[in-house]
């Protein structure tokens, strides 16, 4: 099934995306862009920028308000258009597929770039959960009216692609990022994996190889790069089971968007809930004894072996 982003999309043609980058533009000055900004700045024709502006308000990209003036403001669907239109243009992605995953804050699609490698592209949205953490995280100053709901969701994307970068240059097991436009990162597609909350069948030895991958991505971010990921769980670790004899199980660790630094408030703290969370699931569903203490020393370069069994 074509997914309702991808039908607007194909559905629109340049005038219509000028439309939505001009109003996009303006919104930095205005909640609703006047009418007669857009069209001043737009050059099209008064009939042909209000047909264009009944289909963008009939796809729901853009929202209407009435009043002493006629203004518009883009909706979240209108600013997924335009970062897929600029990733498009670009020519990172070629064609956008199914929505996948669970993503409790964004959307979360597969796609492929124009060499057919499978990418996932993920819409950032500013979040209730996340956004609570983040609210305790300083760099952020929040005053929410929708505008700067929008520019949260591209400031956590800002952030999730470049700690994502620094953590794959330091080897962490993370998917392997490609490219941002405003609140949405393409990176490479995980193929045949599972989420770790779906419990995958794993023997002992399996499960051990990827509680020791999770951790030592942990400390690599921890070491490396100064940094905690601050909402570890099994809803965050993709699994890949081995398909041969020769191949091993192998876990990557997904959504950084809320890390914070090490030397930040309550960075102990979340270091602990994460790594908690992480190792109570393992102990529950694969009966694997690690100790939380050790862990944390692991995790943090004050011991440099962890055992597991
Ligand atoms: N690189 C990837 N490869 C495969 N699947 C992914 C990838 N990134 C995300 N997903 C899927 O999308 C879901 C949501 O992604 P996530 O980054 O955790 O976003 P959210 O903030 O919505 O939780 C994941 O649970 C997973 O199923
Ligand atoms: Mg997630």
């Amino acid at each position: 099934m074509v997914s309702r982003l991808v039908e607007i999309y194909s559905n629109l043609e340049e005038p219509e995306f000028r439309i939505l980058r001009n109003i996009e533009k303006n919104m930095k000055k205005y909640e609703y862009v006047p009418i007669e900004l857009i069209e001043k700045e737009s050059k099209l024709p008064p009939s042909k920028l209000s047909n264009c502006l009944r289909k963008l308000s009939t796809f729901k990209l853009v929202k209407r308000v009435f009043g002493n003036i006629i203004g518009f403001t883009l909706t979240y669907l209108g600013l997924d258009i335009l970062a897929l239109r600029g990733l498009m243009v670009r020519g990172v992605i070629k064609e956008l597929g199914d929505k996948i995953g669970a993503g409790k804050e964004g959307d979360v699609y597969i796609g492929i770039t124009p060499g057919y490698e499978k990418i996932t592209i993920k819409f950032h949205r500013e979040g209730s959960a996340p956004f609570r953490k983040i609210k305790r995280t300083r760099s952020f100053v929040i005053n929410m009216n929708w505008r700067s709901m929008i520019e949260l969701a591209k400031a956590l994307s800002e952030r999730e692609f470049e700690i994502l970068t620094k953590l794959y240059n330091k080897d962490a097991r993370v998917p392997i990022p490609i490219a941002r436009n405003r609140h949405a990162i393409v990176m490479k597609y995980i193929e045949d994996s599972i989420e770790l909350y779906k419990r995958p069948e794993l023997n002992k030895k399996e499960a051990i190889d990827i509680l020791t991958q999770v951790l030592k991505t942990l400390r690599v971010a921890y070491i490396d790069v100064g940094i905690i990921h601050g909402d570890l769980s099994e809803y965050n670790v993709l699994v890949r089971i081995p398909i041969s004899v020769n191949d091993t199980a192998e876990a990557y660790v997904i959504d950084w968007s809320q890390y914070i630094y090490k030397d930040e408030p309550h960075a102990e703290e979340l270091l602990k809930r994460d790594i908690q969370y992480i190792t109570r699931f393992f102990r529950k569903i694969y009966r694997i004894e690690v100790d939380g203490n050790e862990a944390l020393k692991y995790v943090k370069g004050n011991m440099n072996e962890l055992s597991i069994e």
